[in-house]
This record gives structure tokens, C-alpha cells and sequence, in this order.
């Protein structure tokens, strides 16, 4: 999703422009908005700072990818009984994925991202990593990850879904990239360079435990307001960097916001999206 702070920054790496979609519309959002200005604890360290502050533009505002990725990837099959969504954040991915579950399981590691979770009658969120997940064996019919395989993609993840899936379970990895550099250079700043290669298409294609069913990259087109658009902007660690060192520690998101106002009501921006679906081998 291009938008995590507290793990690696995030780099372009697919570009494609052949098949393109327009999304419009939004998600519900988390119980809290933005707090602009919020301060923090002196004791608080940066990483923590940054995961409160994502945390906070995440419940603001998350474009509405989720649901039209998963659209794609689980296209014309009944509701599945149980799900987990894997590094849920503040639950965007797990909303959507509510859509084809009766139940479903939010698993995520951040408290912050946690206590900003989107209430949901069908949805019960857990703390834990994807080498831990806190689910019985062999108690899910479907396993996402939505932006959170690059940094939960480990021997113990494999051994971990090979635990929880039901026979037949189903695996969706999915991500996106919204691009962005071209906006944030007309607010007069430069994304921070980053030494930390992101892989949005990152999946388990390379893994003998999943058989592919299916792999997706695809362009659509996004409408924004410019308070979505800077909620956007700033949940990316690169870009809240850029403009914190432009601004200081000023409020970033008005700032950001009423500059993009002053350029237009609604702003048009691209995304590149990517989704792989499989199914798992089990331990049953
Ligand atoms: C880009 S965010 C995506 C959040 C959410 N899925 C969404 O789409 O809004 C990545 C998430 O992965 C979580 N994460 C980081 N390391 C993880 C791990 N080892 N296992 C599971 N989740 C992890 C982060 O805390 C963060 O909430």
C-alpha cells in the first residue's frame, strides 16, 4: 500500500499502464480521525512516533483499494466462514474482506494500529505477528495480506498458515502503489531517498506450499479530495519526512491539505495494483 511508516520505506518497482479502472468512493473509517498536532510522550521513540502517527492518518482516510482488489481476486465464490486478514493495521483490510466471510480475524502486531481498529459486528481483532497468529489449527477457510506480506514473510508464516488453514483454504496477497511523486513535487517537495527496497508484488509464488491460482498487476485511477490526498501523502513515512524537514514539526496535515486545495476541489491519481491468490497445503 505504499503507506506504512515504522517498516521500510517504500521504492517504484512495476509501472504499467495497459488496463486502467476509476475508483471512487470511501471506506468507513476508524473511531478516531487525525489529531493534527498531536503530541507525543518524551519517552516515545521514533519508530513508535511514526506508528502513531500512520496509525492516525490510516483511520482518517485509506483508499478504497481493498474492496476492488479483492473483488478481483475472490470474484464469484460464496462467503467463505472464517478469515483472517494478517497485519490489518486499523482494519481497512479487514473490512473488506468481511465482505466475503461471515467471520473474520484482524491480526496485527502494532498496538497503535490496534487501537484505532474499525469496529465491526463480523470482525474480532487479535494481537500477533504472521509467525504467531492466535487462531486455532485448522480454523480459517481464507488467509489475506494487504500491504503486510513484505514484512511478515518468513519460514514461520509458512509454517504458521499451514497450521490455521482448513483443507482447500485459500491465500490472497495483495498490495498497492499509489503514485504520488509527481503531487508531493508540486507542493514544492522531494520524496526522501530510501535504501530499503519495497516489493509491492511480493507473493508465494516461489513456494511449493501454495499452488498459484492466480497472479494480477493492473493501473487504476483514484479521486481524492485534497484532505484524503494529504492523509495519503502523509501515512508514507518518505513523504511525512520530506515535508517534516520543509516544515518542521509544524501541522504537517494542514499545511499539506490547504496547499492542495489551493490546486484544485478533487485531485486525480494513479495507482498500480497487485494481487496473487492460491491455495495452501494444509497439515490436516
Ligand atoms: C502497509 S500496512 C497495511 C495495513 C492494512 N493491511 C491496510 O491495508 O490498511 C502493513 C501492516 O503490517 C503490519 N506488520 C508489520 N510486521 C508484521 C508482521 N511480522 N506480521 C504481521 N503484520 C505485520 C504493520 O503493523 C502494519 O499494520
Amino acid at each position: 500500500m505504499g503507506t506504512y511508516h515504522a517498516g521500510p520505506t517504500r521504492c517504484r518497482l512495476f509501472s504499467s499502464g495497459s488496463r486502467r479502472t476509476f475508483v471512487r468512493g470511501a471506506v468507513p473509517r476508524a473511531h478516531s480521525d487525525y489529531e493534527d498536532g498531536e503530541a507525543f510522550p518524551a519517552s516515545t521513540s521514533m519508530a513508535e512516533q511514526y506508528d502513531r502517527t500512520a496509525a492516525a492518518h490510516y483511520s482518517s482516510y485509506r483508499p478504497p483499494l481493498h474492496q476492488v482488489i479483492l473483488r478481483k481476486a475472490l470474484f464469484n465464490k460464496e462467503p467463505f466462514d472464517d478469515g483472517v486478514d494478517v497485519g490489518c493495521g486499523t482494519g481497512y483490510s479487514a473490512v473488506a474482506l468481511a465482505d466475503h466471510c461471515l467471520r473474520v480475524y484482524g491480526v496485527e502486531p502494532s498496538q497503535s494500529m490496534l487501537d484505532r481498529a474499525i469496529p465491526h459486528a463480523r470482525i474480532t481483532y487479535l494481537k500477533g505477528t504472521g509467525a504467531h497468529i492466535p487462531l486455532p489449527d485448522h480454523s480459517v477457510d481464507v488467509v489475506t495480506f494487504a500491504g503486510s506480506l513484505f514484512y511478515a514473510k518468513s519460514a514461520d508464516l509458512v509454517g504458521e498458515l499451514k497450521r490455521i488453514c482448513r483443507s482447500q483454504a485459500v491465500t490472497v496477497a495483495y498490495d498497492f502503489e499509489i503514485l504520488l511523486d509527481d503531487v508531493v513535487r508540486l507542493c514544492g517537495v522531494g520524496a526522501k531517498e530510501t535504501d530499503m527496497p519495497y516489493d509491492y508484488a511480493i507473493n508465494f509464488s516461489d513456494d511449493p506450499t501454495f499452488r498459484e491460482i492466480l497472479v494480477g498487476r493492473e493501473q487504476v485511477s483514484l479521486e481524492l479530495t485534497a484532505a484524503e490526498l494529504a492523509h495519503v501523502i502523509l501515512s508514507e513515512s518518505r513523504y511525512h519526512e520530506a515535508f517534516m524537514e520543509r516544515y518542521g514539526l509544524s501541522d504537517l496535515f494542514a499545511v499539506v491539505k490547504n496547499d492542495l486545495e489551493a490546486r484544485g476541489r478533487s485531485h486525480t491519481v494513479r495507482a498500480n495494483i497487485f494481487y496473487s491468490k492460491y491455495e495452501t497445503t494444509t497439515d490436516a
